[in-house]
């Protein structure tokens, strides 16, 4: 095949480093970066402008991206999404009004739960939209509008660039549909915009933490058990690290929403089980804080993902604290997704499990 590791031991960290320049690529697609603007298909943007919710379904990963899309555009366009895993997606039989935009995530553009999905969608005449990575997959022949993410091929099973630059798009979606329906000033789209074009720079960056989040992965690979935390926007990214905890090293993993914590799986806390937190200095930072405390006054090791600004916040120690770059909030999803893909891919090397291949997964499910 044409595609090779370069010097890099499996395709899935090729991929993670990667995502500097293919985020920079997807992210050149749809924003104009001489004027801080922009550029969807003009009859999508009036429709993001006319309609009264959003349904996003996908699977896996996908799904997770999507559900990073619903906090985005309810927050910053104010509308109205509902996301679904797109296997559960039909038969709860959503009500489909006329006119109405779905939008169908899939980096293999094949998966089957995915595209029965948008043919349900069809049939309720809605208007499909789909963000897939395979131009030429049949998700992106159905649809009537595709956004194509530019990650290039993805051979690892567990879905790392495809990811990130899916989020990119998403990000784009957002300023759009913020704009058209107003929420959004021309300055706050430039902010958003500025925001996003650091995100490479960013990236690069955090990428550089490598050799710490290593560490902290090989005692991670010690545990039979570890909880993913976080609030807003970093929730899904905290399912994702958990996901890809578990797709590629075997450890059973959760991600759990930080506030919900003590709802249920306080009850599992330990002082073997290694929790991981992702605390961006914002305004949720005191919220999970205090939810990080109740964890750690029952022994848990901690791995605090935060900022300098949080860092110092945080008076005691936790087992662990990797410190990342201040970013503008709108783009931490892009960026705290980085060390949630590097302890998943750190902890499955030192247990010796088939990173690119792992047991019982294929890299695109096409039955339901
Ligand atoms: C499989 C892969 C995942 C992926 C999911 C959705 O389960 O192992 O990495 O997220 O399918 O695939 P898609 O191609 O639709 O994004």
């Amino acid at each position: 095949s044409m595609i090779d590791r370069g010097n890099y031991r499996h395709f899935m960290s090729k991929e993670i480093h990667e995502q500097p320049e293919v985020v920079s690529h997807t992210l050149a697609r749809y924003l104009d970066m001489s004027t801080g603007r922009v550029t969807l298909p003009e009859g999508f943007v009036e429709q993001l402008g006319r309609v009264q919710r959003l349904s996003i379904a996908a699977c896996g990963t996908a799904y997770l991206a999507g559900l990073v899309g619903k906090y985005w555009m309810e927050r910053y366009a104010r509308l109205p999404v509902d996301v679904d895993i797109a296997s559960e997606f039909r038969y709860r039989e959503p009500i489909l009004g006329p006119g109405g935009l779905s939008l169908f995530i899939s980096q293999s553009g094949e998966t089957a739960d995915t595209l029965s999905s948008l043919r349900y969608c069809r049939e309720a005449e809605q208007t499909v939209a789909s963000i897939v990575n395979v131009e030429d997959s049949t998700i992106a022949r159905e649809s009537d509008l595709i956004l194509p993410t530019l990650a290039g091929p993805e051979i690892g099973v567990a879905s790392t660039k495809a990811f990130t630059c899916q989020l990119s798009v998403l990000a784009a979606i957002t300023i759009a549909a913020g704009r058209v329906r107003g929420v959004l000033g021309e300055e706050d789209e430039a902010k958003l915009v500025r925001a996003l074009i650091e995100v490479p720079r960013l990236m690069t960056q955090t990428l550089r933490l490598e050799e710490q989040i290593e560490g902290i992965a090989r005692e991670l690979s010690r545990a039979k058990d570890a909880l993913y935390l976080g609030r807003g926007m970093n929730y899904p990214i905290a399912l994702e690290g958990a996901l890809k905890l578990k797709e590629i090293s075997y450890i059973h993993a959760e991600g759990y929403a930080a506030g919900e914590l003590k709802h249920g799986p306080i009850a599992l806390v330990d002082e073997n089980m290694p929790i991981v937190v992702i605390a961006p200095s914002d305004m949720m930072f005191e919220k999970t804080v205090s939810n990080m405390q109740e964890v750690a006054a029952r022994g848990g090791r901690i791995v605090l993902l935060t900022d300098a600004e949080g860092a110092h916040a945080t008076g005691e120690q936790p087992f662990a604290r990797v410190i990342l770059p201040r970013m503008y909030q709108f783009v931490q999803p892009l960026i705290y997704a980085l060390p949630m893909q590097l302890l998943a891919y750190h902890a499955a090397v030192s247990i010796g499990t088939d990173v690119d291949q792992p047991r019982n997964l294929a890299k695109s499910v096409t039955v339901e």
